[in-house]
């Protein structure tokens, strides 16, 4: 073939190749092999040396020129491919800063704290103060003031964990009556919500560490109908005026008398369920006058004062108020049941 037609073939299929030559690494593949060292265009001008002296200058200078058109040719190619490279990279980059943003999950107060807070609203409503007091109690406060001397038998019931022989986890707020009757005059009105300890398995219904909310009024005259309004006000405030309180006599050593206080079962309103064991009602406190013992002990007069106190369960509550059977659920921080109550 002569080497016009070679370089007619040539430039035909390299313009061919390179329309359908798109990516950068391609069409060095296809300079290399048409331009290089070892191209087809030099080995054309290396064959050279064969043709006749007089024909050379002419056929040189024709693969001169089809060297500079497929050179300019694989120029603007390259300056396409390079435009089409970055404006897919840019694309592949862009930010739509129109869409919504992923929400980062948030965490909820927990059931306990919720019931604690609702407590505490209502009984602010009520005139009540809240006040707070240490989880290692002594002794003294959380039995002896509370007329639970050495080797008393309800002790037993209270069972804790001792730091030694004087100080021990508190069993429950009660300990804060007798720190408010001394550090504060009559009238005294408040609540004293917090965690609570005893030597106790872990189970369905009991737990080592669990919540309680104390409350204490102290003033004159403050008589057994006095307890009952402060806490069936409570109570409808807490479920709603459907909600009815009844009232079981029970024995607690600071108070007298005592009582167990129990809600109309809000799952079957009353009727009987596996909740409330077919009673209708679920006990929810205990309450009382406070003893007279226990005034004195405190540094009241009790022939001028009388108070009442009662302790709510704060995990009774909580199971009651959001179907919660298991009271383990309650410190297991499952999310699929944190997050389903807010
Ligand atoms: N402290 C008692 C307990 O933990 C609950 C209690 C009963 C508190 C009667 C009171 C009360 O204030 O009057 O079992």
């Amino acid at each position: 073939m002569a080497i016009v037609d070679t370089l007619r073939e040539l430039t035909q299929r390299v313009e061919s190749e390179l329309k359908a030559t798109d990516t950068s690494a391609a069409l060095d593949a296809l300079k290399v092999k048409v331009l290089g060292k070892k191209g087809e265009l030099t080995a054309l001008l290396k064959g050279m040396g064969q043709l006749a002296p007089e024909e050379r200058p002419k056929v040189g200078a024709q693969i001169n020129e089809v060297r500079e058109h497929l050179t300019a040719l694989m120029g603007d190619r390259e300056a396409a491919i390079k435009k089409a490279e970055r404006e897919a990279a840019l694309k592949a980059e862009t930010i739509d800063v129109t869409e919504p943003r992923k929400l980062p999950k948030v965490g909820a107060a927990h059931p306990i704290t919720l019931v604690m807070d609702e407590l505490i609203e209502c009984f602010s409503g009520l005139g009540f103060e809240v006040m707070e007091g240490p989880e290692v109690e002594l002794d003294h406060y959380n039995f002896e003031l509370m007329n639970l001397p050495k080797n008393h038998p309800a002790r037993d019931a209270q069972d804790t964990f001792y730091m030694d022989d004087n100080i021990v986890l508190r069993t429950h707020t009660s300990p804060m009556q007798a720190r408010a009757m001394l550090t504060r005059k009559p009238p005294i009105r408040i609540i004293c919500p917090g965690r609570v300890y005893r030597a106790d398995e872990l189970d369905a219904t009991h737990s080592p560490v669990f919540h309680q909310m104390e409350g204490l009024v102290v003033d004159e005259n403050m008589s057994m109908s006095d307890l009952r309004g402060t806490l069936e006000a409570f109570a409808k405030k807490l479920y709603g005026n459907d909600v009815s309180t009844r009232f079981r006599p029970s024995f607690f050593p600071f108070t007298e008398p005592s009582a167990e206080v129990d809600l109309t079962c809000t799952a079957c309103h009353g009727k009987g369920c596996r909740i409330c064991k077919d009673t209708g009602w679920v006990e929810v406190l205990g309450c009382g006058m406070v003893n007279p013992k226990v005034l004195e002990m405190c540094g009241i007069d009790s022939t001028k004062y009388s108070g009442f106190a009662f302790g709510i369960g704060l995990e009774r509550i909580a199971m009651k108020r959001y179907g919660i059977t298991d009271l383990r659920m309650l410190y297991e921080g499952d999310a699929r049941l944190l997050g389903q109550i807010r």
